[in-house]
């Protein structure tokens, strides 16, 4: 009797771990898209500090290794090329992007990187099943009248439509919409996070970096879309109380 009382709680136990993903454990491959950028570099550190294993995917590896050096394994694709973010995600689980449009190259504006680039990354990541992909966005995507859209190319309507395909490509996702980025060290302060839209602020790369490991590692936070700033408040210990605070995004029929 006291046996199949067991057997029924290791069933259950199971059942509830298979119908909530799985947790993500230290040692666990995870895939960083723009890892050579400024945030990219700092996601790097922070999973490496928190013994996982990194899977850089970069268009120029020579270039990648004299940035990131021996800390992570390469993986050389482009989110403009879809076959290569299919190669790049085999025996992954988790991933998280940064990647941003670059100025001088017209070939790579916003509306390759951001919304295709984007777009194909989640396609992929939905394929590959994935449990976990983080997007980093920006704060402002919902303002047409952005200044940042007439100084870039729109960059703002076109992240905008990368974060709709994120939620429409069926992978569990956490969108995160940092305000204006800057290098000052992370772990300093405490971080604001808001859901509408409407705000303003700042926050270090550093700290964006911490929020994005954090929304890997913790449940609470999946299908997301938050706008993330500084606070003038302690840092953070439990992220699980502070995802678990934010709305659920609507489902996308
Ligand atoms: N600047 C701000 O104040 C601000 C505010 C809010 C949000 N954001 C957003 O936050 C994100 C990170 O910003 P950041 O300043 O850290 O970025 P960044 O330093 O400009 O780095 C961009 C990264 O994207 C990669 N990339 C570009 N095109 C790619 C492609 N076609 N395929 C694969 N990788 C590609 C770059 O790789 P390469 O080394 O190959 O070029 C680089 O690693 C961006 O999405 C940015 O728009 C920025």
């Amino acid at each position: 009797m006291r046996q199949m009382a067991t057997i029924r709680a290791w069933v259950m136990a199971v059942l509830l771990l298979a119908g909530s993903g799985q947790a993500l454990a230290a040692g666990e491959l995870v895939l960083v898209a723009g890892a050579t950028g400024r945030t990219g570099q700092q996601i790097v550190r922070e999973l490496n500090a928190a013994g996982f294993k990194v899977r850089a995917l970069v268009r120029d590896p020579a270039s990648a290794r004299a940035v990131l050096g021996d800390s992570v394994e390469y993986a050389t694709g482009d989110v403009r090329q879809r076959p290569t973010l299919d190669a790049a995600l085999r025996g992954v689980r988790y991933a998280i992007s940064a990647i941003g449009a670059t100025r001088k190259d017209p070939a790579n504006a916003p509306e390759f990187v951001d919304f295709q680039g984007v777009r194909n990354l989640a396609e992929a990541a939905a394929g590959a099943k994935l449990e976990q992909l983080v997007i980093v966005s920006s704060s402002g995507v919902t303002h047409k009248d952005h200044m940042l859209n007439k100084m870039f190319n729109n960059v703002l309507l076109w992240k905008a439509q990368g974060e709709a395909a994120v939620r429409a490509s069926g992978v569990p996702y956490t969108i995160v919409r940092p305000g204006g980025l800057t290098d000052k060290p992370g772990g300093q302060s405490g971080v604001r996070l808001e859901q509408g839209d409407q705000g303003t602020g700042v926050i270090p790369r550093a700290d964006v970096a911490r929020v994005c490991v954090a929304a890997l590692k913790s449940p609470a936070a999946r299908n997301r879309t938050f706008e993330l700033y500084s606070a003038q408040t302690p840092p953070e210990t439990d992220w699980d109380a502070l995802f678990g605070k934010l709305k659920a995004d609507e489902p996308q029929s």
